[in-house]
């Protein structure tokens, strides 16, 4: 499982992709807006900064004026996937995209059933979100494995990206399931990192190399 991280900010996406793991970045109007820059001025520069694909997000409502805007995103940079959400607009803006040989990430999927749909329009990758899906009581991680489940038994080659990360084993759950991303926040990669008995073993091991040395 490729790991993508979830964020418009620069200095935690330089920070992350500096540890050599990175393949990619989602962003989504809430981050991008957290940041207050200009949209796409943020998106070329993350595509400077990483060598993978990176998600920008439609805003209009209508298939039209999606694809207008996908042409505009897409011309910042070869890397650009446009994020799309999967309303019966964002199915018809999907499958012209396909026709015009743009990448599409289907973006806001809550179920199998919305999975499978923008799949069949021709999306390149689907989000379920996996986070929000547990936030209403119900299983983010079992809408993921049936995701997996029906795309293996169709021999579907639309990539499957475990969205809305909130914890590390959320992201060690997906790739047991077998999706092929996990796009991760910041906090949470900075999490994944980390364990006690890693900083543990440094300090014993320094405090040891010096006793011997003395
Ligand atoms: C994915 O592409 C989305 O940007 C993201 O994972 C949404 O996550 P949230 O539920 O933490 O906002």
């Amino acid at each position: 499982m490729r790991i993508f991280i979830d964020s418009a900010n620069i200095e935690e996406i330089r920070e992350i992709n500096d540890m050599g793991f990175l393949a990619g970045v989602t962003t989504n109007p809430t981050l991008v807006a957290r940041e207050g820059r200009d949209f796409k001025a943020v998106v070329q520069e993350i595509c400077t900064l990483v060598d993978g694909p990176v998600s920008a997000e439609v805003l209009s409502l209508d298939a039209a004026g999606m694809v207008s805007e996908a042409g505009e995103l897409a011309g910042i940079h070869p890397n650009v996937v446009i994020k799309i959400p999967v309303t019966e607009d964002g199915l018809k803006a999907i499958r012209v995209l396909a026709e015009r040989g743009v990448k599409t990430n289907a973006t806001l999927v809550f179920s199998a059933a919305q999975a499978l749909l923008a799949a069949r329009a021709g999306a390149a990758f689907v989000s379920p979100f996996i986070g929000r899906i547990d936030d209403t009581g119900n299983d983010g991680l079992g809408v993921l494995e049936d995701i997996v489940t029906i795309f293996d038994q169709y021999l579907i080659d639309t990539e499957i990206i475990a969205a809305s990360i909130r914890h590390p084993m959320h992201v060690v759950e997906s790739a047991k399931i077998g999706a092929h991303i996990a796009t991760v926040p910041y906090k949470v990669l900075k999490q994944m990192v980390k364990h006690p008995l890693t900083d543990l073993g440094i300090e014993r091991f320094l405090e040891d190399w010096k006793k011997a040395k003395m």
